[in-house]
């Protein structure tokens, strides 16, 4: 069985102190809960912090991005090991934000969770599909080659520290959350590919996570579907509350 994982990103938010604060509500909202992984994702200013106050807790830390390479001459970035020092067990890579804004290829993608494998840390790999690669008929075929060129040179070992969140852009930010049955669809999607590109035990271990307007009111109809195994949220995870109800998702 997979266990569920529902992940909060909090992106470019959130002064140390809120962070905290944030972090300790969640501490305290979540004390019990004991059948989903709970993962938070600050700016890298507050990891630190955020990492200590959930101490004791079930609650990790993830960060939101990393450079791949152990150390050296790369001002402005930090590595997988360093986030690990700093108290992270996960890191997101891959996501959109970063694709588009900052061209972020998906060899690079490759190369970070590479280097994230290497420090004995966890990716989050995200991966998804724009509203013109849907319209126009490429998702499959954009799903597939973020999915290859991102995972290539991996293998069944390394996989046991990756996982999948499928991010339609189209669905990022917007309230426009993807149907229960099109998250489903792409979720199947993905989870065949991993079968082909490594094995059908490796595909059917791996979470993939559901990400883009996760609300408390629509978490329960995703969590649902036999392939979303989790969530990846953004808005909805800066306020405890809602983050808390979204982690309580409403099984069957
Ligand atoms: P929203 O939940 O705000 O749509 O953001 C999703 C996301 O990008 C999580 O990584």
């Amino acid at each position: 069985m997979r266990k569920p994982i529902i992940a909060g990103n909090w992106k470019l938010h959130k002064t140390v102190d809120e962070s905290v604060d944030l972090a300790n509500q969640l501490k305290a909202a979540l004390a019990d809960v004991k059948n989903v992984e709970i993962i938070v994702a600050p700016v890298f200013t507050a990891l630190t912090a955020v990492a200590q106050a959930v101490n004791g807790s079930s609650i990790e830390v993830a960060a939101q991005n990393c450079y791949p390479a152990v150390s050296g001459a790369f001002t402005g970035e930090v590595s997988p090991s360093l986030l690990k020092n700093a108290g992270c067990n996960s890191i997101i890579v891959g996501h959109s934000e970063r694709r588009q804004l900052f061209n972020e290829s998906n060899a690079f993608i490759n190369a970070k969770i590479k280097a994230i494998h290497a420090a004995g840390a966890r990716a989050i790999f995200c991966i998804g599909e724009t509203l013109t690669e849907r319209e126009s008929g490429r998702m499959f075929d954009v799903l597939k080659r973020q999915i290859n060129e991102g995972l290539v040179g991996l293998d069944a070992e390394a996989m046991g520290g990756v996982v999948v969140a499928y991010e339609p852009v189209w669905a990022i930010g917007t309230g426009k959350v993807a149907s229960n049955e099109q998250a489903q669809e792409a979720h199947a999607f993905v989870r065949g590919v991993l079968s082909e590109l490594f094995a059908t035990e490796v595909a059917a271990a791996t979470r993939i996570l559901y990400g883009g307007s996760v609300k408390p009111d629509n978490v329960d109809g995703l969590m649902a579907m036999p392939d979303v195994d989790g969530a990846l949220v953004g808005g909805a995870s800066l306020k405890a509350e809602d983050f808390a109800r979204i982690v309580r998702f409403q099984q069957g």
